[in-house]
């Protein structure tokens, strides 16, 4: 098949709280990306309220596509393709994007096309390393889910593990608001752990020994448990030493992963991947194993358009459009062989 070339791509993201539009060329070339985060609306409740959420895309969603398109210079013409982020996430959410998505296809005349917000992930990287070499094991850390993903093709995925209960990113905002330090978690946990102790406290590290499955859950338990008993303990040490037991868990699956399946690359993907001790880890566990480390910028890692756009270039690529009547899925899995 020959490769699309000169397809701008319109990316709208609102499958959570950040409404987002991007515009891509080729998947390869951020002509704008704008994220506008509604972090401050959900903050006082201590996490994303749904209702709060889709109301604030609502509002917010027409002036961030205007500004995407205003920067990326399209202020004639128009975009070549609109992707927008169908699922998973939440549902009145994701309806304003998708609606407003096929609106604007159907205006422009131009392809709709439907993104899998975990596989716009996945992409992420390909928008700053375009040649990535397959196969590549990525572990993709959000909000919402944690999995180590065995990436052999553009759209080949096989799933190789996840967590059993917590996200990774659930965790880090759960201990967060435990310990006051407010919403979201994973960026104050990020922040306070680098005056603590990674070792001050073992917290327990689940079923390490077999398979690629997390659960974090426990370690959750774990922490409430050890400030009760030990209520003069520092913040600090329980951040550093929370951090340490997920990042352990994370680098060392992720690496034995890549190890037993030949992968040439391991790459970081989802909100999580932000973390500082997860960037610094798997860089080191990247290099000693002779591994290619590929960690997107910290931008591109949480919620963006641009990785909508990138996916939706490759599934154009790949399926073509997406029928108008494609809906909004808040359940949808990653598309695995
Ligand atoms: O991918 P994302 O932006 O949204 C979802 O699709 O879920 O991920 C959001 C998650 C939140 O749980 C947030 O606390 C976490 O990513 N996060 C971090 C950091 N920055 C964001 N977790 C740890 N360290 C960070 N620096
Ligand atoms: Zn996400």
């Amino acid at each position: 098949m020959t490769p699309l070339k000169d397809v701008k791509v319109l990316g709208i993201e609102t499958s959570c709280d950040e409404t987002a539009a991007a515009v891509v060329v080729d998947a390869q070339q951020v002509l704008s990306s704008v994220v506008s985060s509604q972090v401050d609306l959900h903050a006082r409740f201590g996490g994303v309220v749904p209702e709060i959420a889709s109301r604030a895309h609502v509002e917010l969603l027409t002036p961030v596509i205007a500004q995407a398109l205003i920067e990326a210079g399209i202020d004639d013409g128009h975009v070549d393709a609109v992707a927008a982020t169908t699922g998973p996430g939440l549902i009145g959410a994701l309806l304003v994007g998708v609606s407003a998505a096929k609106a604007l296809a159907l205006v422009w005349d131009v392809p709709f096309v439907s993104v899998n917000h975990l596989e716009a992930h996945l992409y992420a990287a390909f928008l700053e390393e375009p040649d990535i070499k397959l196969p590549l094991v990525v572990l993709l850390v959000s909000g919402g889910h944690t999995m180590i993903v065995l990436m052999e093709g553009h759209g080949q995925y096989r799933l190789l593990g996840s967590t059993i209960d917590d996200a990774a990113g659930e965790a880090f905002d759960k201990v967060a608001r435990y310990l006051g330090l407010g919403y979201p978690g994973g960026p104050a946990i990020d922040r306070v752990a680098m005056e603590g102790d990674p070792h001050a406290i073992a917290f327990p590290r689940a079923i390490m020994d077999e398979g690629y499955d997390f659960s974090f859950s426990g370690l959750k338990t774990a922490v409430v448990n050890h400030v009760r008993k030990n209520p003069e303990v520092g913040t600090p040490d329980v951040a550093a030493s929370f951090q340490e037991a997920v990042v352990d868990a994370l680098v060392t699956k992720t690496r034995r992963a890549a190890k037993e399946h030949g992968a040439k690359g391991i790459c970081l993907a989802g909100g999580v991947a932000a973390n500082s001790q997860l960037r610094e880890r798997l860089l080191d566990a990247a290099m000693e194993d002779g591994l290619h480390p590929f960690l997107p910028s910290r931008s591109m890692c949480t919620d963006n358009a641009a990785m909508v756009a990138a996916a939706g270039w490759w599934r154009l690529q790949s399926d073509g459009p997406s029928p108008l009547d494609t809906g909004a899925s808040p359940n949808l899995k990653l598309p695995t062989i």
